[in-house]
């Protein structure tokens, strides 16, 4: 079994570490701030320690997972590693560096991968001797608990690298996916309107964020509504993904950020952890309630949702992924009820077509263009699986 070399003793690195260790390899851990590798020490031990109570794992299980993983400052540790994953701070500029000086260290047949979720792979591989063996393994937050992990080939990846990090990272329990290395990938792309639309609907007035929330948990079936998941998230982490995908995206309107959630951020009202975002997480605060009323959520709910689906239509019709591949994205990287593919199909997809067209004609606005994959099959009948 490989050794497998981690950069990044964060959240990410220190989750994807665990899956590593879980599936037994032996793993180093490195960070740049030895108060980070500490932190990241006693959280493992803490985590192994809840999951033996919990009868998750044996207490043999979990020495073993701990006693697989060492933490590290010398990055000499990553000579004889078969894979490295850099999960550290999301700056190109440094990202390059650490990949440079990796390289310098790791053996010929050592494969490299980012976990970024939003930066170029091609541009991290460009500073490499063999940019051949760079791929993207992009997990999502927990990494032990979420299944999905996208692989991102950059152009210059060699067809054995992808092998390779797909092979592995199945072999860990996880349910791989290809993704073209284009701005967010799967998930972070096709989910862009659950927010946007979802803004777009309040900033507009047609309903009160604890209306839309209703709307899309109780009638749409979504775990979250779209303004609890941005305070989850934290308008610092979410606000930026959409301005960073609108930004590579060179623009398109249908990324466009909005002013509201910006405002936000600009306040320091970050969400759940800041104690306010949309809504007041203080302690008796009364949270505002929904409308109720089946026809407008109705209406709510089948607007964000041709939004989404269009979305995930339009990342099959540029081959961003396959149609399958986007389906199993959005249900295991966001836990979405439905594949929102099949939801198409199930909806049918002239209908689809039919509500895209009708914002379009109310708004006259490019952001509510249907795809033309949408259209096409809308034309010849077809659907998205038999
Ligand atoms: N947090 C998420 O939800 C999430 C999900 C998927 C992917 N990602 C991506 O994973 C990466 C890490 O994110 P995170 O949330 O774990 O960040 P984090 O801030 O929790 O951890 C980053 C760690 O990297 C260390 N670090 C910074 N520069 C370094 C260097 N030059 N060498 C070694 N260590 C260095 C820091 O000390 C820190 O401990 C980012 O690229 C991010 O985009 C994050």
């Amino acid at each position: 079994m490989i050794k497998v070399g981690i950069v990044g003793s964060g959240a990410m690195g220190s989750g994807i570490a665990q899956v590593a260790a879980t599936a037994g390899h032996e793993v180093v851990v490195l960070d740049a701030n030895p108060q980070a590798l500490q932190k990241a020490a006693t959280a493992l031990a803490a985590t192994m320690a809840k999951l033996v109570e919990k009868g998750k794992i044996t207490a043999e299980k979990a020495a073993s997972v701990t006693g697989n993983i060492s933490f590290v400052s010398d990055i000499q540790a990553y000579a004889g590693c078969g894979l490295v994953i850099e999960a550290i701070v999301e700056n190109l500029d440094v990202k390059k560096k650490v990949f440079a000086d990796i390289e310098a260290v790791a053996g010929a047949d050592c494969i490299l991968a980012s976990n970024t979720s939003s930066l170029s792979i091609a541009s991290i591989a460009s500073v490499c001797k063999a940019p051949g063996r760079v791929v993207g393994i992009h997990f999502f937050n927990p990494a032990p608990l979420m299944e999905l992990v996208e692989i991102i080939p950059a152009v210059q990846s060699d067809d054995a690298t992808v092998a390779a990090a797909k092979a592995l990272i199945d072999s860990w329990g996880k349910k791989t996916v290809i993704a073209k290395d284009t701005p967010g990938f799967i998930v972070n792309r096709v989910a862009r309107p659950f927010y946007g639309e979802a803004l777009r609907i309040y900033e507009e007035g047609v309903a009160d964020m604890a209306t839309i929330d209703w709307a899309m948990t109780q009638l749409g079936g979504f775990r979250m509504g779209p303004f609890t998941l941005m305070d989850y998230i934290g308008h610092d982490v979410n606000y930026v993904v959409t301005e960073t995908v609108f930004r590579e995206f060179f623009y398109d309107p249908r990324y466009k950020p909005s002013f509201s959630q910006k405002r936000l951020l600009e306040a320091g009202w970050l969400g759940r952890k800041s104690g306010r975002g949309f809504y007041n997480y203080a302690e008796g605060a009364t949270l505002p309630e929904p409308a109720k009323n089946e026809a407008l959520g109705q209406e709510i709910c089948n607007r964000v949702l041709v939004m989404l689906i269009n979305e995930a239509a339009d990342a099959c019709f540029l081959n961003i992924a396959s149609r399958e591949d986007v389906d199993i994205a959005m249900t295991k990287g966001v836990n979405y009820p439905k594949g929102l593919l099949r939801w198409a199909d199930e909806i049918g997809i002239a209908t689809v077509v039919e509500r895209l067209d009708a914002l379009y004609h109310t708004y006259h606005e490019d952001r509510y263009r249907c795809s033309p994959l949408l259209r096409k099959m809308a034309a010849e009948e077809q659907t998205f699986f038999a």
